[in-house]
């Protein structure tokens, strides 16, 4: 069975310059219904499981907090996902470490890669498993990787935003890259007026892509399984590393460097350069921000979650 459905030539041309939407049948592989992805909670290495309650706050509106799920099996998690509102859990590099969901992920590499023809970039590439209760959100945020959302079941929309000043401040990717946020990014509804593309809805068996870094955001209308799809190419990993040098020169030296799109290709190449020095250094993990738990599962409390008295470094 072949997993992607043909693209058109206007497909190919606009991949990743403009959103391309297409459809896939990732669905029919079994691997993605309830009790497959059950007994996947189950034996998926927990540190590579992040189970996520968003929760509402006036700056970030949909700030996303970890929650302890240790000591919980995935019937259990599962339970939680589709009865808790604002929940969503992402088993990181599913794709990648399963030799049942590996073989699947290659023959999509492979398929992607003849109707995109882009093959260099694809290979290495990360694949996360999302499931997400019926009320829960992804914030506006930017993802300093080239990610492809391949949505599997339910119902979603989705905004995505144009890569200006406006929407993505220069300041704010740069923490980002440096590490001190996840990926979230301040934001209000009036600035949904300006998306490239609002609100679109997205059913299982349609993947969207995007141009690199632009922000965007989710809002579930239904329980949701997706697929997301993270690789660095020779443009973002340009961009990150040169972020990255000007992320530094604000810290280290009270700098306030040029807007990026507007540093002149010399200087681009130089920071670009010493960008990738430092991240060689480590400078990354000094600027590193700690995933404090805030919140615990537990069956016994009505919607399952519950606020922990003190905060406390994930280890889980
Ligand atoms: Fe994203």
């Amino acid at each position: 069975m072949e997993l992607l459905e043909a693209w058109s030539q206007e497909q190919r041309d606009n991949y990743s310059k403009e959103i391309v939407v297409t459809k896939h049948r990732m669905e029919e592989t079994g691997l993605f219904s309830d009790e497959a992805l059950i007994r996947l909670l189950d034996k998926h290495p927990s540190h590579l499981i992040d189970f996520q309650y968003v929760e509402s706050d006036p700056d970030y509106p949909d700030k996303q907090v970890t929650v302890d799920f240790s000591g919980a099996d995935g019937a259990t998690m599962m339970k939680v996902v589709k009865t808790n509102a604002r929940v969503w859990i992402n088993l990181r590099e599913a794709m990648n470490v399963h030799p049942e969901y590996q073989k699947v992920y290659d023959q999509l590499l492979d398929e992607l890669e003849e109707k995109t023809g882009k093959n260099k970039a694809m290979r290495n590439c990360r694949g996360g498993i999302l499931i997400s209760s019926k009320t829960a959100a992804t914030p506006y945020h930017a993802d300093p990787t080239t990610t492809l959302l391949w949505h599997i079941r339910g119902h979603k929309q989705a905004w995505v935003y144009p890569v200006t000043d406006e929407f993505l401040p220069d300041i704010e990717y740069e923490k980002i890259i440096i590490g001190e946020v996840d990926q979230d990014m301040p934001f209000s509804y009036a600035m949904d007026d300006g998306a490239i593309l609002k609100p679109a809805d997205l059913y299982g068996g349609e993947m969207v892509s995007w141009p690199h870094p632009s922000p965007h955001r989710v809002e579930n209308r239904t329980f949701c399984v997706s697929m997301v799809m993270e690789f660095s190419t020779a443009e973002s990993a340009f961009r990150n590393a040169g972020s990255f040098t000007n992320a530094w020169l604000r810290r280290r030296f009270s700098a306030n460097p040029k807007p990026w799109a507007q540093t002149p290709i010399l200087v681009k190449l130089l920071k670009v350069a010493m960008g990738r020095a430092l991240q060689k250094m480590g400078t990354r993990k000094k600027f590193r921000r700690i995933d404090w738990v805030h919140y615990k599962l537990d069956m016994d409390v009505d919607g399952f979650i519950k606020t922990v008295t003190k905060p406390y470094k994930r280890v889980h």
